[in-house]
């Protein structure tokens, strides 16, 4: 009889047969209240699970007593809580390496659609309001040459910067735990408090992941600091935001504008105030949201999974002690 597997979110057909080689698969195409119970039911006697975009709390875990890994197609853990996971002796796997080019490129491209009102603009064109050479209403605010704050230099922190740096020519302030010397030898980023990096850039970045000590990092007190022309990106966790103190900012002209691929709830609601500001790109969670890059993540996470459930060393091991 072989083991069992649960796979909570769809995967292309030749993932799906990596994992069948030595498993049993039970596969559902995401959770919903339609099938949470079944999903549940099945974790009784699996050894590993495999999925992403669902929180996986206590109350799913007290009923898998045989669980030896989860295995997340994400580099975001916020869906967890590591040190139980660790203390029921179950390994947490996940996926950074593959998508951070991918993500670094959202963030990018949200900078300029924000910069250059590249959504609003291509309205304007669509909405048939182009009658005449455009004149000052229209106009944006340049990216290159401006100064870049990126708040958490990790891997997507530091793709950001090399874009930022190489490819437009930005200074870039960063702030993290610790100093990255290469990042500053490679970028010339310069270490920054936050309080300073808000005050002094045109241009926010959030690339920090959402722990207890990020949770609404950035609030009503930081969003006054930066500048009424600065332009804020998010492509974490929405919840690093106090989301309604952005909203204020972004209706009041205290903030120049915001791009945002991630919200405090998600899907975003459809009466969001965010979505009436012309100030404000909102996109649906896509940073890592190409075929390429999911398909490589699906790869590394059926690795992951196998690697933790036959013992060998798992480099993706997230919530080591
Ligand atoms: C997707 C992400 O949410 O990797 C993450 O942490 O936020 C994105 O890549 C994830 O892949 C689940 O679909």
């Amino acid at each position: 009889m072989q083991a069992k597997i649960v796979l909570y979110k769809k995967v292309a057909d030749d993932v799906l047969a990596m994992l069948q080689q030595d498993y049993q698969v039970i596969q559902f195409d995401g959770i919903d209240a339609g099938n949470r119970a079944a999903f549940v039911a099945q974790l009784k006697d699996a050894v590993g699970l495999i999925g992403a975009s669902l929180k996986i709390d206590g109350e799913i875990l007290d009923q898998a007593p045989q669980l030896k890994a989860i295995s997340t197609i994400s580099v975001g853990v916020d869906q967890f809580d590591p040190a139980d996971l660790r203390r029921r002796g179950i390994a947490l796997l996940n996926t950074p390496d593959v998508l951070t080019e991918t993500t670094a490129d959202t963030g990018f491209a949200l900078i300029l659609a924000a910069a250059r009102r590249v959504v609003e603009m291509a309205d304007y064109v669509r909405q048939g309001r182009w009658t005449h050479s455009i004149g000052e209403n229209c106009f944006g605010t340049d990216v290159h040459g401006k100064t870049l704050g990126i708040i958490g230099m990790g891997r997507i922190g530091g793709a950001i910067a090399r874009r930022a740096a190489l490819g437009f020519g930005m200074q870039v302030l960063y702030n993290n735990r610790k100093p990255d010397p290469a990042a500053e030898a490679a970028y010339a980023a310069r270490f920054t408090p936050l309080g300073q990096l808000l005050q002094d850039a045109d241009f926010v970045c959030i690339t920090v992941p959402l722990t207890p000590q990020t949770r609404g990092m950035i609030g009503k007190a930081e969003l006054a600091m930066m500048r009424s022309s600065a332009i804020l990106v998010n492509i974490s966790r929405g919840s690093i935001i106090d989301e309604t103190a952005l909203i204020e900012a972004l209706q009041s002209g205290r903030l120049g504008g915001a791009g945002l691929d991630v919200f405090e709830r998600e899907p975003l609601p459809a009466d969001s105030p965010l979505l009436r500001l012309p100030n404000a790109v909102a996109l649906p969670h896509i940073g890592s949201a190409t075929h390429e890059t999911r398909k490589r993540m699906a790869i590394c996470a059926a690795q992951n999974l196998l690697d933790a459930l036959s013992g060998k060393p798992t480099p993706n091991l997230a919530n080591r002690a």
